[in-house]
């Protein structure tokens, strides 16, 4: 029996599943964040771990994290918040929440495309502001996706499957880039690789990004790269909001570079850039790509079984850092 410490309250299958394993779990009960005091004294106490995707788990954490911590289970697919390589030098396990929950963020990131395009968000405002008077030919037009150019960065899980979504739920063609070519992705979708980001983005109608946070697309989308998109195009992120150099956004949005944006994450979320929020071409939901009862709880589940194999010796499931 060994000890598991949650760092935040999780959906109840996981807990049950580490009680049925036989282990002790403590639950930090604050609605606040984990401090890294606590975080530091919590690694010197249990023998794993589950954090969530805002837990700074830095290299200055990691040193002084005890011997008997063995595995570090993030709540996420994203493990930007954790220094993999410190963990790894440590002998500490880190795994995270893969293919679970690709379905959800990719429902999330189509949705979020159809609500830009057809101005559900304003038009909810609109409606709810009594300024309804009567039907009207030209009243709220939005675009139609049919056809219409759809760029995917980043052909991971969540990217092939937004790419799916979209070409088959909404008819968009798909052009996409990523390190890697994909043929056998190509002739399914007929879809365009593109060899470069700024390839990419003059082609395309609206954009979605499916990146993890590296120092390489860190601010991948700049001032110099939304000016290379369309004025009529449209901006989706629902990967992590670092990717996306905000206040170059905010200017772009609000000059006419582009048409819209819809974001999930933000640079310095929760914090929202200054100008963000009076921009009506704008969409912004918190963080909740993967926010389904379902998907929570696989979510909960696969993180308890990531720490039940390692406590038990064997493999974990979805290691980071094996
Ligand atoms: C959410 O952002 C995740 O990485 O799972
Ligand atoms: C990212 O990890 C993905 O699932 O696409």
């Amino acid at each position: 029996m060994a000890r598991v410490f949650l760092t935040y309250r999780l959906p109840e299958s996981g807990v049950a599943l580490l009680e049925a394993a036989g282990h002790n779990v403590a639950v930090r009960s604050q609605e606040s964040l984990i401090t890294t005091p606590e975080l530091i004294s919590a690694f010197q106490t249990y023998e794993a771990v589950i954090t969530l995707l805002t837990d700074a788990v830095t290299r200055e954490v990691l040193l002084q994290a005890g011997p008997q911590l063995k595995v570090i289970a993030n709540y996420a697919v994203g493990y930007d918040n954790i220094d993999i390589a410190t963990a790894k030098e440590r002998g500490i396990v880190v795994t995270n929440t893969p293919d679970i929950l690709t379905e959800a963020v990719s429902e999330h990131a189509v949705v979020l495309l159809a609500a830009l395009a057809r101005r559900v968000v304003e038009a909810d405002a609109y409606t709810r502001a009594g300024k309804y008077t009567g039907w009207r030919p030209e009243l709220l037009l939005g675009t139609e996706l049919k056809g219409r150019v759809f760029g995917i960065v980043g052909l991971g899980r969540i990217g092939r499957d937004t790419a799916q979504r979209a070409h088959y739920g909404f008819g968009m063609e798909i052009v996409y880039h990523d390190r890697d070519r994909d043929e056998a992705f190509e002739s399914e979708f007929k879809a365009r690789f593109c060899s470069t980001v700024d390839e990419l983005l003059p082609l395309v109608d609206a954009v979605s990004l499916h990146v993890p946070l590296t120092r390489e697309t860190r601010h991948l989308m700049n001032a110099e790269r939304l000016m290379l998109m369309k004025p009529t195009a449209f901006l989706v992120n629902t990967a992590r909001g670092p990717v996306v150099d905000e206040v170059a956004l905010v200017t772009a949005l609000r000059e006419g570079v582009i048409a819209g944006a819809a974001l999930d994450v933000f640079e310095h979320e929760p914090a929202l850039t200054a100008g963000l929020q009076d921009l009506p071409n704008v969409i912004l939901t918190p963080h909740i790509g993967s926010a389904t009862v379902e998907t929570r709880s696989a979510m909960s589940e696969l993180a308890a079984r990531n720490v039940i194999a390692v406590l038990s010796g064997t493999p974990p499931l979805t290691p980071v850092n094996a």
